[in-house]
């Protein structure tokens, strides 16, 4: 099939990859001519496990194709995917501008039939006003199909190519056949393609979004009662996630949920919901549980320091949203580094991959260190921000030499703790026990 993608970010990159995978022919656009340029020299503009393979192998195969000329891209393609930003506006809700203007641009240009597809999340409604725009422009026929992306970053590639399902969102019986066919090898393992209408397809991928952020949330405060009443949050998670009905996925408590994906679609469904004079409580609360947790590790240092830390050296472990990936959006290592300038402290980090987009946002407001162990020289406290494998298992003795103190603040609750127990840290994780607290404290 001859396929286009409009927009060569995160989303973009990885279907138009993972389609042409699959045989199609797919030619992808942006308007930045740098990055199209580099693309065509083979060069990836991410970091996504896997991607790069597939990535190189198509370009050479001749079935992946990038460009900025919009017109030649779609001519003859029978979908057009939109996979443009949609950021949140000044009020919280998406902003649709790049999705309407490309929207306009492609009316303009074309001369047959066609499906297109909105790929980026998009608010209940997005499909009528594509629709309402191509009606403007043009008097050539399309259907405008809702098609949300539900790939995890670091995991992308596995999810595009083995989806637990699909949700194609449409009325029209021709872009209905052609989806299904275009799908149709990604869903060989059993699981199914989920024809639905626009608006559903679109509410779908807000709800699975907001919910999973709930869910992380919830287990978030049960993990910060745990430490109100000397429970472990590992051993309630067990038991509690051994329910099918709750699943053992999603349940890891940690320092809030960030990401491109859950503080934008959690801010945004709450806005539509507010816009249809709906009051979505659950989802009020879970932003605002969201904050508190980002802060959390601040505010057991503050405890642990009496509220005084300034001058304070700490080694940050881990900057990304999560491991696998260089992103840093919304990440809370980015607020925990905010916290603690203002309260005068030193921060020296390290991460295996996002270093470079941090310093292009923070500059020299921080040190940066090229390992692990080097981060920790001189610290008094490390913190664990992301949970990256390389991690896991560190040289603890190491790690004692070259602290100044044996202090271990964990937000991603790395560590068993007798391990930690038996090397003398002081290790403060999260819904779990405080390890050699008195110890420390008289130290
Ligand atoms: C998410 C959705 O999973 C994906 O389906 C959607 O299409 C895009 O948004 P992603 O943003 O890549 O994907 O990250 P995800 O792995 O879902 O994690 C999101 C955040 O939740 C991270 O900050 C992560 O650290 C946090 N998280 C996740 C937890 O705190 N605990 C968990 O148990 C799982």
């Amino acid at each position: 099939m001859e396929i286009a993608i409009i927009g060569t970010g995160y989303v973009g990159l990885v279907t138009g990859t993972c389609l042409s995978e699959t045989g199609n022919h797919v030619t992808c656009v942006d308007i930045n001519e740098q990055k199209v340029k580099m693309m065509q020299q083979g060069k990836l503009p991410i970091y996504e496990p896997g991607l790069e393979q597939l990535f190189h192998r198509n370009i050479n195969n001749e079935r992946l194709l990038f460009t900025t000329d919009l017109a030649g891209a779609i001519q003859n393609a029978s979908i057009i995917f939109l996979a443009l930003p949609t950021p949140p506006g000044g009020d919280g809700s998406a902003d649709l501008s790049y999705v309407l203007g490309a929207a306009k641009d492609i009316a303009c240009l074309i001369s047959s039939y066609k499906v297109i597809v909105t790929k980026s999340t998009v608010p209940v409604g997005t499909a009528d006003k594509v629709k309402a725009v191509f009606e403007k422009y043009t008097d050539v026929e399309v259907a405008v199909v809702s098609n949300p992306e539900f790939l995890r970053e670091g995991v992308a590639v596995e999810d595009f190519m083995k989806p637990d399902r699909v949700v194609v969102g449409t009325t029209d019986q021709r872009a209905r056949k052609l989806m299904a066919d275009l799908y149709s090898p990604y869903v060989r393992q059993g699981n199914p393609i989920i024809f639905m209408d626009e608006r559903s397809a679109e509410l779908t991928k807000y709800a699975a979004n907001s919910f999973l952020a709930t869910k992380i949330s919830f287990m978030n405060e049960i993990a910060n009662l745990c430490e109100l009443v000397g429970a472990d949050v590992d051993m309630v998670r067990l038991g509690v996630g051994s329910d099918e009905r709750i699943g053992k996925r999603f349940l890891f408590p940690g320092i809030g949920y960030g990401g491109s994906c859950f503080p934008k679609d959690v801010q945004a469904l709450a806005k539509a919901a507010d816009e249809n004079n709906y009051d979505f409580r659950i989802l009020n609360s879970v932003m605002s549980v969201n904050e508190i947790q980002k802060k959390i590790l601040v505010e057991k240092l503050k405890k642990y320091y009496n509220g005084n830390l300034e001058g304070k050296r700490f080694a940050l472990w881990g900057l990304a949203f999560k491991p696998e990936t260089d992103d840093i959006r919304e990440a809370p290592a980015l607020y925990i580094i905010d916290e603690l300038l203002k309260a005068g402290a030193v921060v020296v980090a390290y991460d295996p991959e996002a270093i470079n987009n941090v310093k292009s946002q923070l500059a020299d407001s921080i040190l940066y260190a090229n390992d692990l162990y080097e981060a920790l020289v001189g610290t008094d406290a490390l913190l664990i921000l992301t949970e990256w494998s390389a991690f896991r298992n560190p040289d603890f003795d190491t790690i004692k030499l070259n602290m100044k103190d044996k202090v271990i603040f964990d937000g991603r609750n790395l560590y068993d703790l007798q391990k930690m127990e038996e090397h003398g840290f002081y290790y403060n994780s999260i819904g779990r026990q405080v390890v050699n607290e008195f110890k420390q404290q008289t130290v």
